[in-house]
């Protein structure tokens, strides 16, 4: 089952993708989180990354398809698994398709978390991340048992640095020009499932499980 998450910057895409992980078994596959992790370990590819992802633009295709295509390569990925961030362009769509085309594979799911505009700043202004183990968390509607501290592995929760307002404003004008019209594009392969992404977190869940039975 290879399922792709769709929906603007802090719709949820990454709590619903780590719970449909958790119920199904298959792995959680985050280009950002691939990013983040090669910033924080100071890598070639985290110092290009990070120019472009605090000004809230896309990292360019060379630096992420074939980091994506190597990914789902490995072993941990034959039965399937979750996309979350890619692909986010039109380009980057159709280098999936047709790697998968190759193996007889198509996208099974594509799934879109849908929130407007006006909830996302106050999403992302109050989520918190692990820089740890990734769980994510947010001040107001999802909070960790601790204040400030990961209920997973007891480390300190941060701020991430292109969740501040001018940002958002940035990935949300990207998202709308480069990364919606793949709504359009998932929908004529048949594959397309929009979910009410203002709802709680655990009934968007409960509407997704429905759709992948
Ligand atoms: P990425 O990490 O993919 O960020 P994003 O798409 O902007 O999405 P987010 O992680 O911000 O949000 P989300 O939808 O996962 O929401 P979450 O579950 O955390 O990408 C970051 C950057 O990397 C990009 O800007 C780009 O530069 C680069 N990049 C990555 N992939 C790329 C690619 N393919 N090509 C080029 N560049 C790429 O939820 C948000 C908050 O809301 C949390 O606090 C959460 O707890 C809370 N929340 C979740 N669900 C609910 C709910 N139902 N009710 C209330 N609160 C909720």
């Amino acid at each position: 089952m290879i399922i792709v998450m769709l929906g603007a910057p802090g719709a949820g895409k990454g709590t619903q993708a780590a719970a449909i992980s958790e119920k199904y078994g298959l792995p959680h596959i985050s280009t950002g989180d691939i990013f983040r992790s090669n910033i924080k370990n100071g890598t070639e590819l985290g110092k290009k990354a990070k120019s472009y992802m605090d000004q809230g633009k896309l990292v360019p295709d060379e630096l992420t398809v074939q980091l994506l295509l190597d990914r789902v390569a490995k072993e941990d990925c034959k039965e399937g698994y979750i996309l979350d961030g890619f692909p986010r362009t039109i380009p980057q769509a159709e280098v999936l398709t047709q790697a998968l085309a190759k193996d007889g594979q198509k996208v099974d799911f594509a799934l879109n978390v849908d929130v407007p505009d006006e909830n996302i700043v106050r999403r992302m202004s109050g989520r918190r991340s692990c820089p740890k183990c990734g769980a994510s968390y947010h001040i107001e509607f999802i909070p960790p048992k601790k204040e400030g501290i990961c209920d997973v592995c007891g480390t300190a929760l941060i701020q991430r640095e292109d969740d501040k307002p001018e940002t958002v404003k940035n990935r949300l004008s990207v998202y709308h020009e480069q990364t919606q019209p793949l709504i359009a594009y998932y929908e004529k392969a048949g594959v397309l499932h929009t979910v009410d992404g203002t709802k709680d977190k655990d009934d968007v869940f409960a509407d997704i499980a429905s759709i992948l039975g």
